[in-house]
């Protein structure tokens, strides 16, 4: 039996408290400054401020001096409001930390979210599949301790000798992705009223969380072996690769805002499910059915968390229209990165264009067709129908705001897409080296 999350019932601060709202923005400039990446506007407050706060979930206090308001100047408090307001959930008050919107979620929100737990376990927590019914890796590998391990790791690397240096790039890309877990797991970790708080709490969205990541674990192990035996790729220079994008983190701007959190996942899964399957089909294309088996098991898997996700959003939608539609507003003008778009392998910055290594695998994966700006606009074309955004009531005028951008975002994404494609057609194609693939010229 799944136990409730426990919370504190505090009141929400009132967003148009101005000394409440000023002494957590001098909180906020602290912090920013402390980071050393604030946001324009937050480092020229230098707070002075005493005094107990408390964020809008309830979840922390603040401490801050009386009377700092009085060094602060018009247009210090202007730039602090703009620099700490959240689009998603402009009644929110929430913080600044590193220069990002931090904890936006308003009380009523963590109200909404915490009323969901029976809908989590009832509705959505089946799309996990227990242990025993899940494949591991090893179904689709060579058995190490079989007779014939060696002549099947022999058949591996025959078939994988078919793969072109593009394609491999592609599947090094996905694979150091899957690999970047631990940062996924963090970030479901930093959001409010759904974190895991102990490392093991028995509530359904830490046992979600948990067990989500425990499916997700076999996608990078099974790509990286099998990477590994086909012999055709730098598995050192892979490995730093995925080294140092678990060092980096991940920025996917989602506010500690379960409505942020869910829409980027929603939005995600299918992303990395539709890039699987195209890997998978071109496997197939190039004479390699095995590994077009292990992408297809892959992205069924994505395809389950991606159901999942919308679920819970549907829900959110339903009970929460206005504060939902704000929340896929926001996530989709402030576009939804890659989780890993800070992979970096050391060495492909300092040559050819400068671009990031992430850059010139997101062309490979446009140019192999494999994950393009035609799929970033279907998936949001696919997500408006799927929660028949157009027909939602919203009854504020933030919400219809969010609405009309929303529904009309699709055509206007098409119209920037086509004309880009018609510049990229126009210019010629450039060299890339990937030490993935031991500097192997790729055109792109
Ligand atoms: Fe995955
Ligand atoms: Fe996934």
């Amino acid at each position: 039996m799944m136990k409730t999350a426990r919370t504190f019932s505090l009141s929400k601060p009132k967003a148009s408290s101005s000394g409440r709202k000023l002494g957590m923005r001098a909180s906020r400039a602290t912090r920013a400054t402390r980071c050393g990446a604030a946001a324009e506007g937050a480092n020229s407050f230098q707070p002075n401020l005493k005094g107990s706060l408390v964020n809008p979930s309830g979840a922390r206090s603040r401490l801050a001096k009386p009377n700092a308001l009085e060094s602060a100047t018009k247009a210090d408090i202007e730039a602090l409001e703009r620099a700490v307001r959240s689009e998603a959930a402009p009644d929110a008050s929430p913080v600044l930390i590193c220069g990002q919107v931090c904890h936006s979620l308003t009380k009523e929100r963590e109200e909404i979210i915490l009323s969901m737990e029976d809908f989590m376990q009832d509705k959505v927590y089946k799309y996990l599949k227990p242990t025993e019914k899940c494949w591991q890796a090893s179904d689709y590998l060579p058995d190490p301790a079989a007779e014939d391990f060696i002549p099947r790791v022999q058949e591996l690397r025959e078939r994988t000798l078919s793969l072109p240096d593009d394609y491999l790039v592609v599947l090094v890309g996905d694979m150091v992705t899957e690999e970047a877990l631990p940062t996924y797991m963090s970030m479901l970790n930093t959001i409010d009223a759904t974190k895991d708080e102990t490392g093991s709490d028995d509530t359904v969205w830490g046992k979600w969380t948990r067990e989500w990541t425990a499916e997700e674990n076999r996608h990078g192990d099974l790509l990286n072996k099998y990477l590994y035996l086909s012999g055709r790729v730098d598995m050192r220079q892979i490995e730093v690769t995925i080294q140092n994008l678990i060092g980096s983190g991940m920025c996917p701007k989602t506010e500690n805002n379960p409505y942020l959190g869910f829409m980027y996942t929603s939005f995600q899964e299918r992303a990395t499910k539709v890039s699987h399957g195209n890997t998978g089909r071109n496997a197939v294309k190039h004479g390699d059915a095995a590994l077009g088996e292990i992408c297809a098991q892959i992205a069924s898997d994505e395809a389950r968390h991606e159901k999942a996700y919308q679920l819970i959003c549907e829900e959110l939608f339903r009970k929460d229209p206005d504060g939902m539609m704000m929340a896929f507003a926001d996530m989709m003008k402030k576009q939804i990165v890659m989780p890993a778009h800070l992979m970096d392998d050391g060495i492909h910055t300092t040559r050819g264009s400068g671009n990031s290594i992430f850059e010139d695998f997101e062309k490979v994966a446009a140019a192999t067709e494999t994950y393009t700006t035609a799929d970033y606009v279907d998936i949001i074309e696919y997500l408006l129908k799927r929660w028949k955004v157009e027909t939602i009531k919203c009854t504020s005028e933030d919400g219809q705001r969010a609405q009309d951008y929303v529904c009309k975002l699709p055509n206007r994404l098409r119209r920037l897409m086509e004309r880009a494609e018609k510049r990229m057609k126009k210019g010629n194609k450039t060299e890339v080296q990937f030490s993935w693939v031991y500097d192997r010229p790729i055109f792109v």
